[in-house]
């Protein structure tokens, strides 16, 4: 059984990433020191799969800790997860995120080296493209000046890889650029744990819904779309993680130094506006809404082509915006119980 460390395992993505390895036979073993997430997501693992996930709790930025790890299991590859990820934090805290986000990457990719674990998967974001001037974005659209010091920590990394990859460093990568993660695990065990005011627009429709925020305001209605709201393209957090064990099955069959990027999105753009409609529709909720004001740096409208995951990784959305709202609704509920 092929192990994998899993960073920020803990985590939205990763703890459903967890879950999708260990029915595909793969032995997640999760790195995560609980900076945004619950010990607890162990717990309601466990309730999922009928066992125990090896945890490890601390910074995967901590080479001793690595060492510990890789002393104790024979790692195969590497999923890193782990950052920090609020946007507007990371402009007041730049170092917080630099550190974090791109000193936890190097660390990690010595390591790899040193103990020769081959093939690793990292989380990038469609945040790399920035406002594209054509749309649907493909891997080859350029990449912009990143808007904000997260943002920039993803182009970093992805430079990073790719250097080190034309080092000869001997490791195969694939940087999966994520659209925009919604939906939970179908038993509304695990989901994305909001932590203060959400930044995102599920959990902030679900909130509202839920009666924890008074309303929900829909930043500018007067854009150049349907209906004036931002277009996103929102993808089911169990289809995403599907797609770490395609590019896993991807990556065992390239040589040495190997490098590549592809987009995880479904290939369609949704308004804010829909994905309201969406979730009264399929909960039978009304959510409470008003139109506000633009927010001043939004991306008006992205989507991805997913032409290349499609093909080179086998790999096809199976989840529909409206099984996202209802497995978001119902996740939301376990919350609030
Ligand atoms: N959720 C999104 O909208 C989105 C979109 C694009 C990319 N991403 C990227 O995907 C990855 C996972 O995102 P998520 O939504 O699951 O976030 P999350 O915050 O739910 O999960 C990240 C996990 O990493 C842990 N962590 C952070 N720093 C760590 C460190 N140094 N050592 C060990 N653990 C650490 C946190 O405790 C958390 O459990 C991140 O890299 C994020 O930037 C997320």
């Amino acid at each position: 059984m092929k192990k994998i460390l899993i960073t920020g395992g803990a985590g939205y993505i990763g703890s459903h990433t967890a879950v999708q390895l260990v029915q595909a036979g793969y032995e997640p073993i999760i790195i995560d020191d609980l900076s945004n997430s619950e010990e607890k997501v162990l717990g309601r693992l466990k309730e999922i799969l009928g066992k125990e996930i090896s945890f490890y709790k601390g910074d995967c930025g901590d080479r001793q800790l690595l060492e510990q790890i890789a002393k104790e299991h024979e790692l195969s590859g590497v999923i890193h997860f782990a950052a920090f990820k609020a946007v507007g934090e990371s402009t007041k805290l730049p170092l917080k995120y630099y550190r974090n986000n791109v000193g936890s990457l190097v660390t990690l990719l010595q390591f790899m080296q040193d103990h020769h674990i081959k093939d690793l998967v990292f989380s990038s974001s469609c945040t790399v493209y920035g406002q594209p001037d054509k749309l649907p974005v493909t891997e080859a659209t350029p990449r912009q000046d990143a808007e904000s010091p997260y943002g920039n920590t993803k182009k970093i990394c992805e430079d990073i890889l790719i250097d080190f990859i034309k080092s000869k460093s001997g490791l195969r990568v694939i940087s999966l650029r994520y659209f925009n993660p919604v939906g939970a695990h179908p038993s509304g065990k695990i989901g994305e744990l909001p932590i203060g005011v959400p930044a995102n627009l599920v959990p902030f429709v679900t909130q509202a819904a839920a009666g924890i925020r008074e309303k929900l305001t829909v930043f500018g209605a007067d854009y150049d779309t349907a209906d004036g709201s931002c277009i996103r393209d929102y993808i089911h957090v169990m289809d995403l993680a599907d797609a770490h064990l395609k590019a896993f099955e991807y990556l065992s069959k390239q040589e040495d130094n190997f490098y590549d990027v592809f987009n995880v999105g479904t290939g369609n753009g949704n308004t804010v506006l829909e994905v309201i409609k969406a979730f009264e529709k399929v909960n039978g909720i009304k959510v409470n809404y008003e139109i506000g004001p633009r927010r001043p740096g939004d991306i008006v409208k992205i989507w991805a082509d997913t032409s290349k995951i499609n093909e080179k990784l086998k790999w096809q959305p199976s989840y529909s915006l409206e099984d996202s709202m209802r497995d978001s609704w119902n996740w939301q509920r376990q919350l609030s119980n």
